[in-house]
C-alpha cells in the first residue's frame, strides 16, 4: 500500500528514489569464494538478478566493464578474476526475459568507434522497447590499450575530448532518422518516407563520418547516457552531456558536496537539476537487529580483504613490494616510492599522490591500533548501509530527500542472490513511505528516471570549453 508521500522537511515535494542493480563481475568486493556464491558467467545468474530487480520495480540493471584482466606485480590478480563477458550481448539477452527494467551497459569511449557504438545502443534500445543506457567510461591507459589495434594511443588529457566527439557523432546518427521514417506502404511501394533519413556529415578531430545510419530511431530517441569519471573535466562532461552520473561519493556529507557541485554546473548548459540524476555505488547489509547486521558487515569485509589482498592494496599505494610485511601487523615503516606509478595495472587509480595518503593512514592506524588488514578494510570500504531493513530504508530515504543523491546503484557482494534480501525487505518499506514506485508508470528507462525524450535535431556537441570558463 502506498501512502500519500509526505513532503520533505523544508516543504519541497518528496523525491522518488532511483535504484539500479549492479551485477559486479570482477572487483574484490565480490566474494566468489563464499559457498553461497554462484556462477558469474552463466546466463541464469544474470537472469536471476534482472528478474528480481524488475519484480522489485528497480529502474535498471547495470554492468561495468574492464577490457583487460588486471595484473599485480606482473601476475593476474586472482581476487579480481570472476569473469566479465561482453556487455551488449548480455543486455540483449536480458531484454528478452524482462519487460520494463532498464538495461545499462558500460562501454569505453577510447577504444571504440562512434558509428558502431551508436548502432549497438540504438539496436539495444529497439530490441528492449526503449530500455537501453550507455555508461560512458574513458579509460585511456596503455595497458588496456595494448589489447587494441592502436594500443594506448590516447593521451589521458584527451579522454573527454574524444568521448564528447563520440557522443556528438552518436547523437547525429540517432537523429538522422525521423520518428516516423518507416512508411512501409505496399500500395505506393514507399518503404521509407521521403526525406525521413538524413545523411550524416561529420568532420572532427578524432572522427570523420560520412554516410547514412542503418538503424531506426529507438523508443527513447537517444539511449540514456550515464557518465562515470570523477575529475573536474569528468564532472563538466557529465553536466554537458549525461542523464545519470555513476558516482563514488556515497557517504552523506561527501555525497551532498558532490551533488551540489555537479548540479550547480548544469545551468551553464541550459539544463535543469532534474535532468541529471546522481547515483552513487553502495552496498547494503541487513540483520534482524543492528548488532547482527554490524557483525555480518564486519565478516563480509574480512572476506573481501584477505591478508594477501591487504598487502597487494598497500603495494599499489606505496609503489613497493611489501610481501615481507605481516598483514596482521603494523603499517610498513618504509616510505612510498612516489615515482613508481602503480604496480597494479588495469584498475582505475583514484589515489594520485601517495605521500599525504600514507601519512594520514599512519596517523589513523596508530590512533586506533589498526593492523595493515584493519586499515585496508577501513579505507577500501564503500559506502554501506548496515542495519535492520527499517534502518536501511530510513537512511536511504534520508540521503535522497536531503540531496546526498537521487538514488543508488546497489553492489551486492554475492552473485547472483546478494540483493534478494534488499528486494524482499527494504523495497516494501520504501514503497510504504511513498519514496519508491510500487508499479512502473511508463515503459522506457527515460520514463522511470523522469527524463525528457530528446527531440530529433536537438543534437549538439558537448562544448566543454565554451560553456564554462
Ligand atoms: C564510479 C566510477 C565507476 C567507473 N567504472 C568504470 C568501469 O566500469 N570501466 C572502466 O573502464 N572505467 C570505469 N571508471 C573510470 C572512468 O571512466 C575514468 O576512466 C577514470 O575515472 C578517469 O577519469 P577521471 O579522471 O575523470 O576520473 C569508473 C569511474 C568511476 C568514478
Amino acid at each position: 500500500m502506498t501512502t500519500t508521500p509526505a513532503p520533505r522537511p523544508d516543504g519541497r515535494p518528496r523525491k522518488q528514489i532511483h535504484l539500479g542493480a549492479h551485477f559486479p563481475g570482477v572487483n574484490n568486493t565480490t566474494v566468489w569464494s563464499d559457498p553461497r556464491s554462484r556462477s558469474h558467467i552463466d546466463f541464469s545468474s544474470f537472469e536471476h538478478l534482472a528478474r528480481r530487480a524488475e519484480a522489485a520495480r528497480f529502474d535498471f540493471f547495470f554492468l561495468a566493464e574492464g577490457l583487460r584482466l588486471r595484473e599485480h606485480k606482473g601476475l593476474i590478480h586472482d581476487l579480481d578474476v570472476v569473469g566479465r563477458p561482453d556487455t551488449l550481448p548480455v543486455l540483449a539477452a536480458l531484454a528478452a526475459v524482462t519487460d520494463r527494467l532498464g538495461l545499462a551497459g558500460t562501454i569505453n569511449t577510447t577504444f571504440n568507434e562512434p558509428y558502431e557504438l551508436a548502432r549497438q545502443f540504438a539496436t539495444l534500445d529497439l530490441l528492449s522497447g526503449g530500455r537501453a543506457a550507455w555508461n560512458l567510461v574513458t579509460s585511456s591507459d596503455a595497458f588496456t590499450g595494448a589489447n587494441f589495434r592502436r594500443g594506448g594511443f590516447l593521451d589521458y588529457s584527451e579522454r573527454y575530448e574524444r568521448a564528447a566527439e563520440i557522443v556528438d557523432v552518436a547523437r547525429q546518427l540517432w537523429d538522422s532518422w525521423s520518428d516516423d521514417a518507416v512508411d512501409a506502404d505496399a500500395e505506393t511501394g514507399e518503404f521509407l518516407r521521403e526525406g525521413a533519413v538524413q545523411r550524416v556529415d561529420h568532420d572532427g578531430k578524432h572522427f570523420d563520418v560520412h554516410g547514412t545510419f542503418t538503424t531506426p530511431r529507438g523508443p527513447q530517441g537517444h539511449p540514456v547516457l550515464f557518465q562515470a569519471g570523477d575529475s573536474g573535466e569528468g564532472r563538466e562532461f557529465a553536466a554537458a552531456t549525461a542523464d545519470v552520473v555513476f558516482s563514488l561519493h556515497g557517504s552523506f556529507e561527501d555525497g551532498q558536496v558532490f551533488y551540489r557541485d555537479v548540479k550547480d554546473r548544469l545551468a551553464a548548459y541550459g539544463r535543469t537539476e532534474d535532468s541529471l540524476k546522481i547515483l552513487p555505488a553502495t552496498t547494503v547489509v541487513l540483520g534482524d537487529t543492528a548488532e547482527d547486521a554490524a557483525e555480518e558487515a564486519a565478516l563480509i569485509r574480512r572476506q573481501q580483504v584477505s591478508g594477501p589482498t591487504a598487502i597487494a592494496y598497500l603495494e599499489q599505494v606505496w609503489g613497493r613490494d611489501l610481501t615481507a610485511y605481516d598483514p596482521e601487523g603494523p603499517l610498513p615503516d618504509v616510505e612510498p616510492d612516489v615515482d613508481n606509478a602503480s604496480l597494479t595495472r588495469g584498475k582505475v587509480r583514484h589515489v594520485k599522490d601517495p605521500g599525504p595518503v600514507v601519512a594520514a593512514w599512519r596517523e589513523k592506524a596508530a590512533a586506533h591500533g589498526w593492523s595493515i588488514r584493519d586499515l585496508v578494510i577501513e579505507v577500501t570500504g564503500r559506502n554501506q548501509f548496515v542495519g535492520t531493513a527499517q534502518q536501511v530504508a530510513d537512511d536511504i530515504d534520508r540521503y535522497v530527500q536531503e540531496d546526498a543523491s537521487d538514488g543508488f546503484i546497489l553492489v551486492p557482494h554475492l552473485t547472483p542472490e546478494g540483493l534478494d534480501p534488499f528486494f524482499d525487505q527494504v523495497v516494501p518499506l520504501l514503497q510504504e513511505r511513498g519514496s519508491f514506485r510500487t508499479e512502473y508508470t511508463g515503459t522506457t528507462l527515460r520514463d522511470h528516471l523522469g527524463l525528457e525524450l530528446p527531440g530529433v535535431g536537438g543534437s549538439q556537441a558537448a562544448d566543454l570549453e565554451g560553456a564554462r570558463a
